[in-house]
């Protein structure tokens, strides 16, 4: 008789199978297009000054220290990229997919010497450049939902850091759950195209696929009625910290779990009133890419010396 671990294990191997290829079937969003239109939709939280400099704060007290160089994927509008010069970084390089995104975060560095912004993607951008730390923020791990893309972007965030580098991010995991169950819909304010704007978002999750999609609606109230200005929808790849620490482990990772966003940035949640949807929902994560093993010399073991002859001196 097969012993009943062995069948739980077979059983939990072949889900995994079943749900990588329904995930490898999947079609990827396009990141660009929703991007660009979010510079319009997330404006409040791209501009919220005091959110972007007590999560720099918070990734360096977790990094403990200022690192000298910063690789930032996915950093959208640059929000944290002040900050992180302010507290003493020297170099910055960032990527991210949303031209949109990109002009405004130029626009605000204002050709500042020591940052350089790229359009690209993670999966394929390159370079041989090595940096102290990696940072990705406003909850951006996840968005790449085939599973065949997914670890390729996560060596995008990670490879360019320098070996004993540490890479602190974001992410909803499965934090944003209960409101796929009760598929409540969020409402902010908003401007779009220069209109106001309802920005009405519900998630929903697949638990097949493990994707969560969040629909995303911009609507203008107008003499009394819903006018839907913009329709869309983004997604997210839901891994538990199990498989999230798999999925590290994969890519010869080290990971830790900080904490929730609301207690390990206390300085901004305390007495915070709003709703900031995912990202105070989210949990932080600091990943270490080893060291590199020094090659050990090698020697003749101690009863084989007599081969080398006698030693002078
Ligand atoms: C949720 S936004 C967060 C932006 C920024 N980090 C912040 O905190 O405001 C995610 C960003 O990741 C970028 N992104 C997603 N997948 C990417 C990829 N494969 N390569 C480059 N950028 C990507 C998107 O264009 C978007 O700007």
């Amino acid at each position: 008789m097969v012993p009943a671990p062995s069948i739980f294990v077979g059983l939990a191997r072949e889900k995994e199978q079943r749900r990588l290829a329904a995930q490898a079937a999947l079609s990827q969003f396009s990141i660009a297009d929703h991007y660009d239109v979010m510079v319009q939709l997330d404006r409040d939280v791209h501009d919220d000054e005091k959110l972007s400099t007590t999560e720099v704060d918070t990734a360096l007290r977790l990094m403990s220290g200022v690192p000298r160089s910063v690789f930032l994927p996915c950093f959208g509008t640059g929000r944290h990229i002040q900050a992180l010069l302010t507290a003493g970084v020297q170099r910055i390089v960032g990527v991210d997919l949303s031209p949109k995104c990109v002009e405004k975060a130029r626009a605000l560095c204002g050709g500042d010497h020591r940052v350089e912004l790229h359009v690209g993607d993670l999966c394929t951008w390159t370079t041989t450049e090595q940096f102290d730390a990696s940072i990705l923020l406003g909850n951006s791990f996840g968005d790449i939902i085939n599973s065949e893309i997914f670890p390729k972007v996560t060596q995008g965030m990670v490879r360019p850091l320098k070996p004993g580098g540490l890479f602190v991010f974001d992410y909803i995991g499965r934090g944003y759950l209960d409101r796929c169950r009760r598929a409540s819909t969020t409402v902010w304010q908003a401007i779009l195209d220069g209109r106001p704007v309802e920005d009405r978002r519900t998630p929903r999750y697949d638990p097949e696929t493990w994707v969560m999609t969040i629909d995303v609606e911009a609507v203008a109230r107008e003499h009394g009625a819903d006018n839907v200005l913009w329709r869309g929808f983004y997604q997210k790849l839901i891994l538990n910290d199990y498989w999230l620490d798999c999925h590290f482990t994969r890519a010869g990772i080290s990971l830790r779990k900080a904490g929730v966003a609301t207690k390990v940035n206390e300085a901004y949640y305390q007495g915070h009133v709003g709703e900031l949807g995912m990202i105070a929902r989210s949990t932080w994560w600091v990943a270490h890419k080893p060291p590199e093993r020094q090659p050990r010399p090698w020697r003749l073991p101690r009863w084989l010396q007599w081969l080398r002859g006698p030693q002078g001196g």
